[in-house]
């Protein structure tokens, strides 16, 4: 089945079931008075229901949104087997500008056909959705989490991914000079948005030399009004080029292309941005030049830990200390890189299908 709708998509057209080959479900919803168009992909329910944020895109094409709902719906299975989450791996796309298209109604209606999906998929916010949109969403719909605090919910996810982030980081320093902190090196930081932002703040808590860049000068400014002794520098290229024990890629996915590997002076790369690797293969490179990469959705998946968590009945406390594993898991997995051979990117999707296959096959067992 093709859902492409536009010849001039500079990509071959989507099949489906060919693209999807790994997935359980794909359900496109409509609903045309609202303008309603979205897609939710459950990648795998082994380890439990599908949970992914809801994406709030213009997309150029039906094409691109498919393709993009099928790679993240992966990703979250990955992510929450990895961060030892009773939890599978889903995703949704509503396309179209957020701006001028969000409403009410729009995602009342979206809610009402996620409720349909009776609890296989649970949504949560992600580029163009909010805690706000959450709500509206929950008042239809029992299978929603990153609600804001005022309705019960987890907010702002940006802060667990932070501290996650951080503490894969410290891994990340305890295998390559000897002990965990950052005290006394120099981190580069990639956008300094709502994750970045919070990063910083650890950094520079733990004794680290922190240069940040970002084309927001109001998120700049922020950071230099808290953290005045932070140096900015004009743009990635020049992040890049200067002098780093450790880089952290925290704006847009792709950060890790072949000409930053070969620039890269930091033996360290750790952010929060998804999908840092520009292509299969940049691991290799990575690895080839000496550089220790903690994989993205090993150490970003704090926010998930912390809107997973809302699920019990949201607690900062228990979720804080579910992130604090994110230290144990990084280090096992350069532990299992460093046994099996393989770059860290490798050792982390092992680890995790791993743990799809091992506690997934448990929901087999016959409970009479
Ligand atoms: N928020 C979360 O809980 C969470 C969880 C997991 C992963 N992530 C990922 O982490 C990354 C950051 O998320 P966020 O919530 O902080 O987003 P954000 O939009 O608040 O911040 C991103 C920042 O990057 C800046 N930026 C854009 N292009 C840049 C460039 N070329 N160089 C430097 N900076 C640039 C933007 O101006 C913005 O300030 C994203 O890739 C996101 O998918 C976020």
């Amino acid at each position: 089945m093709s859902s492409s709708t536009d010849a001039s998509s500079s990509q071959p057209p989507v099949d489906v079931f060919e693209l999807g080959d790994e997935h359980e479900q794909v359900v496109f919803c409509h609903d045309r008075p609202t303008g309603l168009r979205a897609i939710v992909a459950i990648h795998s329910t082994a380890l439990g229901p599908a949970l992914g944020g809801t994406r709030f895109y213009p997309y150029a094409t039906t094409d691109d949104a498919v393709r993009d709902v099928l790679n993240l719906s992966r990703g979250m299975s990955y992510k929450a087997a990895l961060a030892g989450l009773d939890l599978g791996g889903g995703k949704a796309v509503i396309i179209g500008d957020p701006a001028t298209l969000k409403s009410e109604a729009l995602l009342r209606a979206y809610g009402r056909f996620v409720q349909s999906l009776n609890g296989r998929y649970y949504t949560a916010c992600d580029v163009g959705t909010y805690s706000e949109d959450m709500d509206h969403i929950a008042r239809e719909c029992d299978f929603v989490t990153g609600r804001t605090t005022a309705h019960g919910g987890a907010g702002d996810s940006s802060v667990l991914t932070a501290y996650g982030v951080f503490q894969g980081m410290r891994a990340a320093a305890e295998a390559t000079w000897g002990e965990p902190t950052l005290g006394g090196r120099t981190v580069g930081v990639a956008g300094v948005g709502k994750v970045g932002h919070h990063l910083v703040r650890h950094l520079v808590e733990d004794g680290a030399t922190v240069v940040v860049t970002d084309p927001h000068q109001p998120s700049v400014d922020r950071v230099r009004e808290e953290f005045p002794q932070v140096t900015v520098v004009a743009d990635t290229e020049a992040l890049v080029g200067s002098a780093l024990d450790v880089y952290a890629p925290c704006a847009l996915g792709g950060a890790l292309t072949d000409e930053v590997v070969e620039t890269l002076s930091a033996v360290i790369v750790c952010g929060a941005a998804n999908n840092q690797l520009a292509h299969p293969g940049v691991e290799k490179a990575l690895e080839e030049r000496g550089i220790l990469y903690a994989p993205d959705y090993c150490v970003n998946s704090g926010g998930l830990i912390q809107v997973a968590d809302e699920l019990e009945g949201f607690s900062f406390e228990r979720a804080q200390q579910r992130a604090t594993g994110i230290f144990a898991t990084t280090r096992s997995v350069f532990e299992t890189a460093r046994r099996d051979g393989v770059p860290p990117a490798v050792a982390a999707d092992r680890l995790a299908e791993k743990r799809m296959r091992n506690v997934g096959r448990l929901r087999g067992l016959w409970l009479g």
